[in-house]
């Protein structure tokens, strides 16, 4: 699905968040300043907005992986074009089996990817094993608005809106309702923070942001 919206991706992407992605992404980049991690590995990177916003971290290098390759080849095209290809590489690999050794990365990424994964267990068990110990996993993903009337207004969105728009724009008739029935179906806030605990992490907590319409969750090694 991803290799067919691609070339829309960003587009749709900043459009239907009226911007707000980029300051989302900023969010977890401050999050993870106090690591001040290395290595990074940003999973689900899609074009690589947010492996290219963690270059304000100065690691010495970010991964980016996806499993698909024409979200990936735009993140290259984008990399080249802001001469971060010294700093920032990319690889097609699934967040199930990361091609990565033990203990391997200070910091790990993933935003607006978990919500898409198979095997939610066996990906974050994976993030669990390339990072370092007190290496820090940062997750952005959508969630949902508990207070009217945001609430309200954000399902209509959802629901309606965003399907209809996505369906015009990417011509893609099943991308975007797909969003808004993952979106619904993901097992934000406490549930996620629970799945995080399993895979073994701890000192894990949720930030909400813009009224809960996105969080960051963090855990640690
Ligand atoms: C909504 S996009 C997010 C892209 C980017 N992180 C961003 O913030 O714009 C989700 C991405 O997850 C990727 N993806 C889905 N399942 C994956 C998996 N199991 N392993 C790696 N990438 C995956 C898709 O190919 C897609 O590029």
């Amino acid at each position: 699905m991803f290799d067919n919206i691609a070339t829309n991706y960003d587009f749709l992407n900043h459009f239907f968040s009226f911007g707000i992605d980029h300051l989302w992404r900023r969010k977890v980049v401050k999050i993870l300043k106090p690591l001040k991690p290395v290595s990074i590995l940003d999973i689900a990177t899609g074009t690589g907005d947010l492996a290219i916003r963690e270059v304000k971290l100065n690691p010495e290098k970010i991964v980016g992986i996806d499993i698909s390759g024409n979200m990936l080849r735009i993140g290259e095209e984008k990399v080249l074009a802001a001469k971060l290809d010294n700093i920032i590489s990319f690889k097609q690999a699934d967040s199930a089996e990361i091609p990565f050794d033990e203990n391997t990365f200070e910091a790990v990424t993933v935003a607006f990817g978990v919500r898409n994964f198979e095997d939610l267990d066996k990906s974050l068990s994976e993030i669990f094993r390339v990072l370092k110990k007190n290496g820090q996993l940062a997750v952005l993903e959508f969630s949902m608005p508990e207070k009217f009337p945001f609430k309200q207004f954000y399902k209509i969105y959802l629901n309606k809106i965003i399907p209809l728009a996505g369906k015009i724009i990417s011509k893609d008739v099943s991308a975007y309702s797909y969003l808004s029935v993952s979106i619904g179906a993901f097992p934000s806030g406490e549930k996620f923070l629970d799945y995080m605990k399993k895979a073994g992490f701890i000192k894990t907590f949720q930030r909400r942001l813009t009224f809960g319409v996105a969080s960051v969750y963090v855990g640690t090694k």
